[in-house]
């Protein structure tokens, strides 16, 4: 498709309307009883987080990592309960807290710093239950249940924690982390703490385990549309396309090479399309010979060394007549899918969506972008 409009040269094209309808198809999944949680964090992975969170009409709580984007979205006009789950023990909490921001506790020293605060504050404690990431140890358990429950100004809404293998259904690691969840669940009540709203799953876990939804999820890559377990299929819209415009096609001999170090040698004689994206943009060297570029509806290899600012794209006899101005797909609809991307190339589609960067300018379709 040639491009009518004058168009940025290297583009990310998020379609609003796929995320209402990924938030609104996961929401009736999971039933009025349980709360979406959408997970925002990292600009909505790539997808840009106010416009995510304005767009995600059905969700009831947004999730972030850190204090800087739940602010961000304050500071948008997202009223509804934002949880952040990074926070610096030593840094000011009185900003989020003033700003309505529900804190989650992965430690005693965060929990000491909210107590000596003495500033109201909504707030998590996040559990240990074998990521051995971030989180409260099953030795720190009963301390901190009841150092929370005897701070009065500190609104214990539940505990969190976050499964390491949710997105492989058979492995009883799941049981595991599930089974460490409902103890300290347990040990937290019987300790006097209510914890109405408690939340254990990602998007692979909300998919696959009913039984462990709680009362809320925390759900991100769902929103953007893609599967974390291959071959499943929920009814969800990839919402994020990576588009350049053809900067020129270019006729290459038999036996001559293209970009750095001469990787790649034509076979026989044909055409090259240069395509405006580069490592700077996000797309790594080490997608060499995995990316196939769609243009027109049809898929080209990628071929040499990945550029900072350029590819080569081998046309062989340009069946289709590509030309210079036609929009060639990195991924998404009318390329490879992220997850076919990801598959080729060795990472997750969790990765592939939040690599556009550098040049890439950011835009929105099919929905009500204020
Ligand atoms: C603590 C936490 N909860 C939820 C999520 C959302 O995970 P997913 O994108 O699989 O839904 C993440 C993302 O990695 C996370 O770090």
């Amino acid at each position: 498709m040639s491009q009518s409009t004058v168009q940025p040269p290297l583009r990310t094209r998020v379609d609003l309307g796929a995320i209402a309808h990924n938030v609104s198809t996961i929401k009736d999944m999971v039933g009025p009883d349980v709360n979406l949680m959408a997970v925002v964090k990292a600009d909505a992975y790539g997808h840009g987080a106010l416009e995510v969170a304005r767009a995600a009409e059905r969700a009831d709580a947004f999730g972030v990592a850190t204090v800087a984007e739940a602010l961000e979205l304050r500071e948008g006009g997202i009223g509804k309960p934002i949880c952040a789950w990074i926070w610096n023990p030593e840094d000011d909490v009185s900003t989020p807290l003033a700003a309505r921001v529900d804190l989650a506790i992965p430690s005693l020293r965060h929990l000491g710093v909210l107590i000596e605060a003495q500033v109201p504050a909504r707030v998590y404690l996040k559990i240990e239950t074998g990521l051995h990431r971030a989180g409260l140890d099953p030795a720190e358990w009963e301390e901190a249940f009841a150092l929370a429950r005897d701070a009065e100004h500190l609104e214990v809404l539940g505990l969190m924690s976050h499964l390491a293998c949710a997105d492989e259904p058979e492995n009883d690691y799941t049981d595991f982390q599930a089974a460490n969840f409902a103890r300290a669940l347990e040990q937290a009540r019987a300790a006097g703490l209510e914890c109405p709203v408690n939340h254990l799953c990602n998007t692979p876990g909300t998919f696959t385990r009913p039984d462990l939804r709680y009362e809320q999820v925390r759900v991100g890559l769902g929103i953007y549309g893609l599967e974390p377990i291959p071959g499943q299929d929920h009814g969800l819209i990839p919402a994020m396309t990576w588009a350049a415009t053809t900067m020129a096609v270019k006729p290459i001999a038999a036996g001559e090479g293209t970009c750095y170090t001469m990787t790649w040698h034509a076979e026989r004689d044909g055409y090259l399309a240069n395509v405006p994206v580069g490592y700077a943009d996000g797309l790594p060297r080490a997608f060499q010979g995995k990316l196939q570029v769609g243009i027109g509806g049809h898929l080209y290899p990628q071929v040499g060394r990945v550029c900072m600012d350029q590819i080569a794209v081998d046309l062989g006899d340009n069946p289709h007549g590509v030309r210079p101005g036609d929009e060639a797909i990195i991924f998404g609809g009318g390329g490879m899918s992220a997850t076919e991307l990801a598959d080729a190339a060795g990472t997750i589609n969790y990765e592939v969506i939040c690599r556009p960067t550098g040049r890439t300018v950011r835009q929105y379709v099919g929905g009500t972008h204020a």
